[in-house]
């Protein structure tokens, strides 16, 4: 796949902090209803976010935009930009099908589809019309996706057959199965139990040499363990959401410097 076209250039340098993703005063409307407001939020190259925040206040609806998941949904209306190695991913000669597969996409409840776990895999390289070799791809998602031990024997097995965890990871390797630059998590580990949870996490520190990823995320000491920088979002007097403060995660969990913050990571309010 020639990934060297727009979207991918950037003439940023090669540095640590290189920003791969942002958004300027994003705005998302469901029908008359501002469900987040004036978002203004940098992602780094190879690092992980986490969003946080109340329910309610906007999170996946910002991780929405950046693959433009919203459009999926009639009465959203997304307003502002959203930069993806400087160019607006909102831009109308931007086709949304190839920023999907560059920025994937990992949901709330394992969603495999009730097809092989091979298939699982290797759906997204055929229908991208993958030059390569399909088995070796499917190997080599697997292994990333820490799940290919497991498998090996079995990968003929209908993938609703795997445990909570294992499907979860199985959607992580379908993900990567088309090389994408960032992934997006949605509460990932909110269906699985504590075991299957470090290994997702364990999961998302090895992936990052390789990716970006966003994670929402209502859990502050997952925020602690798997990302660098942290968001948190909460909901204002007209109800929609807003961007608090953003910053070094160990910062924001343990010397906020807003009190908003202060009083939800302790507790005083969720
Ligand atoms: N498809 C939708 N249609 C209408 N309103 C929605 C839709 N999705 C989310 N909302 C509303 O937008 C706000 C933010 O929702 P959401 O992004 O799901 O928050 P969070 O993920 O932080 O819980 C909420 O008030 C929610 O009810
Ligand atoms: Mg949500």
């Amino acid at each position: 796949m020639n990934r060297e076209n727009e979207l991918t250039k950037t003439n940023n340098s090669q540095s640590n902090d290189q920003v791969i993703l942002s958004t300027r005063d994003l705005n998302v409307y469901y029908g008359t209803f501002r469900a987040i407001k004036d978002i203004n939020l940098e992602v780094k190259k190879n690092q992980v976010l986490a969003l946080i925040g109340p329910s309610g206040c906007g999170k996946s609806t910002v991780l929405r935009c950046f693959n433009r998941m919203n459009d999926l949904i009639m009465s959203a209306k997304v307003e502002g930009s959203v930069l993806y190695n400087g160019n607006n991913l909102y831009s109308p000669d931007v086709d949304a099908a190839e920023i999907r597969s560059r920025i994937g996409m990992v949901f709330q409840k394992p969603n495999p589809f009730p097809k092989s776990i091979y298939d699982n895999v290797a759906f997204g390289l055929k229908i991208n019309g993958y030059q390569g070799d399909i088995e070796e791809a499917v190997e080599r998602s697997l292994k990333r996706a820490a799940l290919w031990n497991e498998v090996k024997d079995r990968l003929k097995d209908n993938g609703l057959t795997l445990s909570g965890g294992q499907q979860q990871r199985l959607c992580i390797a379908r993900a990567l199965a088309i090389e994408p630059d960032i992934i997006l998590m949605d509460e990932p580990c909110s269906s699985l139990d504590p075991i299957a949870t470090l290994a997702i996490e364990e999961l998302i520190r090895d992936l990052i040499s390789k990716y970006t990823i966003i994670i929402v995320t209502h859990n502050m000491q997952q925020a602690a363990r798997v990302s660098d920088e942290t968001a948190f979002l909460m909901v204002g007097e007209d109800r929609a959401g807003y961007l608090v403060e953003t910053g070094d995660t160990q910062q924001i969990l343990t010397n906020p410097k807003e009190e908003r913050t202060e009083a939800y990571i302790t507790g005083r309010f969720s």
